[in-house]
């Protein structure tokens, strides 16, 4: 049993957050605990300030100025619920591939089993990728939205996102980017590459806290939305302001939540992603290095350009049963089944099964990585 646990479960939300997005949170809960934009007081005022300055963050790092259509959520699930049922409509079409999260999926198939769209699923290759050819060819006149992950929670694979954006561009179709495991994990420009919407997660890659997101948006008014109530702004009216941000968030803010996030990215902008994210990849090539070493391990979509997530498995055990060892004998956190990607793992072959997943963050270090393949070979070995 290692003293230090090691967590390699960081696709699900990153374990170790920065210093300073702990202190943002305490900060903002001891000194400014008001409710933002409401009550029109100097702290509220201030509330209000760090909900501006959580905006400006998150459009620095995508490089997005018009921070009126940046819109704050809960989470990535309930930014891409937004864009969904926000842009689709009787007769629509949309595509979308095998590997993405059922925060996707299931918001598409509740509008086709409505009869509301037509869906088509475009089953990823090998490496689990689908490419802007295939996308293209799979276009037809009622093709309304494309739906893509930047990167898969399942095997880290990226996504061609930018050549997608292209072939969307050139038919006039809006491109939604799920970025739950992208955003602070692939670089994003949104001048260069402007997303019809890019839905984010606080937690993961930008390291704030849970009950965190955004939705970006390039057109908010051509976007409905389904969600109404207070928003401090037009108050002398019963009916819902139809100004971005406030036509999208209805109620209350996470404040403190979006303290932290803002911490998170300020974090992100100091290190610099390019320095974070190349730390990040040799880590992860050496885990992956370690892991094809071991015989009784089979590494899916080992030879994809990936994010610093992979799942493998233990041939002869389940995932569970590797995950459960790791944890209880090692105090390793690794995340097994599913991962919430059912036709993910259609596509690798690895349904009903699942996998172990192992995914990193700046944080961790190849002495982890060390241990985590000793623990591995253990439980190799202890199988016999
Ligand atoms: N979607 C998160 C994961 O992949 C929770 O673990």
């Amino acid at each position: 049993m290692t003293d230090t646990p090691i967590y390699f479960d960081n696709a699900a939300t990153t374990g170790k957050k920065p210093d300073s997005v702990i202190q943002a949170v305490c900060d903002c809960l001891r000194e400014t605990n008001a409710n933002p934009g409401r009550s029109g007081h100097s702290l509220s005022v201030k509330a209000a300030e760090i909900i501006y300055r959580t905006r400006e963050a998150i459009g620095e790092l995508f490089n997005f100025p018009k921070t009126e259509n940046i819109v704050l959520t809960k989470n990535a699930t309930e930014a891409l619920n937004i864009a969904i049922y926000g842009t689709l409509e009787e007769g629509d079409e949309v595509i979308t591939t095998s590997m993405e999260h059922n925060s996707v999926m299931r918001p598409l198939t509740h509008l086709e089993s409505r009869g509301t769209i037509t869906l088509n699923v475009l089953w990823a290759d090998d490496n689990c990728v689908v490419s802007p050819e295939v996308v293209r060819r799979a276009m037809t006149d009622r093709t309304k939205l494309v739906v893509i992950t930047a990167a898969s929670n399942v095997t880290g694979t990226k996504m061609p996102i930018e050549g997608i954006y292209a072939v969307c561009r050139d038919a006039g179709v809006k491109v939604l980017v799920d970025g739950a495991q992208g955003a602070g994990a692939v670089q994003i420009d949104l001048q260069k590459t402007p997303y019809d919407f890019l839905a984010v997660t606080g937690h993961k890659h930008l390291y704030g806290p849970q009950g965190t997101g955004a939705l970006i948006v390039k057109d908010p008014t051509r976007l409905d939305f389904f969600m109404r109530g207070g928003t401090g702004s037009l108050s002398e009216k019963t009916t819902h302001p139809d100004f971005p941000p406030d036509r999208f968030e209805a109620g209350t803010l996470n404040t403190p939540g979006y303290a932290g996030l803002a911490a998170g990215i300020r974090f992100i902008l100091r290190e610099g992603l390019d320095k974070m994210l190349a730390y990040e990849r040799n880590v992860m090539d050496y885990l992956l290095e370690k892991l094809l070493d071991i015989d009784e391990v089979e590494v899916y979509a080992r030879n994809a350009d990936r994010v610093a997530a992979v799942s493998f498995n233990v041939k002869g055990a389940t995932g569970s049963e590797v995950a459960h060892y790791l944890d209880k004998e090692w105090r390793i956190y690794a995340r097994s089944g599913l991962h919430c990607a059912p036709m993910a793992h259609r596509t690798l072959g690895t349904f009903p099964r699942g996998t172990v997943r192992f995914s990193l963050s700046y944080f961790n270090t190849e002495e982890e990585v060390d241990r985590a393949i000793e623990a591995l070979k253990e439980f190799v070995r202890q199988r016999g």
